[in-house]
């Protein structure tokens, strides 16, 4: 077995060694990112994923929520979460209350032990993912899983994700300059970049198999909620009754799962994501503003251009408006 391992580790070191590779910005030298199969990653999360689409054995009862970082993914995966248990946990037991979204549903390239001993178990079938679709396992597709993908404006991702990184490095706005991060999005370099590429694999897969991806926009999703959060439930296969629409399950599920609520709670304002790991996030970084438009308060109007043109751009014939 030891043999086996170190072939195998050497067999990723020819990978990494392989792909183009990029700096992040403002970390000269460090925070190195990696260029798979179309798309920007750190090494942490793509040794994960290589090792998911080799070995990850997908059940058709699997339900997966994806995104790209920065879109709406802590909210999602509450709702998901809070919409699957509600027959196990009411409004003072959820986990949701006590630990962050992040830690309620195990994350494809991170936590492959753990969704393994969920399927055993017969645990909760939810997986989470930041990967692209078309760097999906195929096990996942083949079991025909549905998916659930959350988008956001283009505009405030960039804003949002820029915040998130400079927290993550505790660096201050001086020594984080925006206009770095801006300029390499654009060019397709960030964490599970290009944005639109992203986005663009999930939409097409919608479009073929409609009945098993879920489209959702954040900004659609802050207007009607409930119009969303019924139409998820029915999606994934865990419709509300008339019974729980009268009793006001849905406003309790949407209220539990508010930005107001989450970051209000002790776990999410002091607590820590995964803090057994050298780089541990604390909750609080997830939950910033949670508003539109913030990007007006970043953007130059050069900027602004440049967004506008490159989104019309890629997403031409899409109908998609970001
Ligand atoms: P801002 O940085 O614009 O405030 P992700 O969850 O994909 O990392 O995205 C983070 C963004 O979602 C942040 O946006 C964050 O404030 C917002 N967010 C976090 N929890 C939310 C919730 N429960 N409802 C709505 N937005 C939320």
């Amino acid at each position: 077995a030891e043999n086996l391992l170190t072939i195998f580790i050497s067999a990723m070191e020819d990978i990494f060694n392989s792909l183009p590779q990029k700096s992040s910005c403002w970390l000269k030298g460090k925070g190195i990112m990696y260029k798979y199969q179309g798309f920007w990653n750190i090494k942490d999360f793509l040794e994960g994923a290589i090792l998911a689409q080799q070995i990850f054995k997908a059940q058709p009862s699997d339900v997966l929520v994806s995104s790209c970082p920065k879109t709406g993914t802590t909210w999602l995966k509450a709702l998901v979460f809070a919409i699957v248990t509600r027959d196990k946990f009411d409004e003072s037991t959820s986990p949701l209350l006590t630990s962050v979204p992040h830690e309620c549903i195990p994350f494809l390239e991170k936590d492959l032990e753990q969704i393994q001993d969920n399927h055993k178990n017969s645990g909760i079938p939810l997986i989470a993912t930041h990967l692209a679709y078309t760097s999906l396992p195929k096990s996942l597709i083949a079991a025909n899983c549905k998916i659930v993908y959350i988008y956001r404006n283009v505009k405030d991702v960039i804003v949002s994700h820029y915040h998130f990184r400079r927290q993550i490095q505790k660096l201050s706005m001086e020594d984080a300059p925006f206009e770095e991060f801006f300029y390499d999005f654009c060019q397709g370099i960030s964490c599970c970049g290009p944005y639109w590429d992203h986005i663009l694999g999930y939409w097409k897969a919608s479009q073929e198999r409609p009945e098993r991806i879920l489209f959702l926009k954040y900004e659609d999703m802050k207007r009607d909620a409930r119009n969303d959060v019924k139409m998820l439930a029915e999606f994934i296969g865990y419709p509300f009754t008339i019974e729980e629409e009268k009793a006001g399950t849905i406003e309790n599920i949407i209220k539990l799962c508010s930005f107001e609520n989450l970051s209000n709670l002790e776990v999410n304002k002091s607590g820590k994501h995964r803090p057994e790991e050298p780089i541990s996030i604390e909750n609080r970084i997830y939950f910033r503003k949670a508003k539109d438009g913030d990007w007006e308060n970043y953007f130059t109007e050069e900027m602004k251009e440049k967004v506008d043109k490159l989104t019309h751009e890629q997403l031409r014939g899409t109908g998609l408006v970001l």
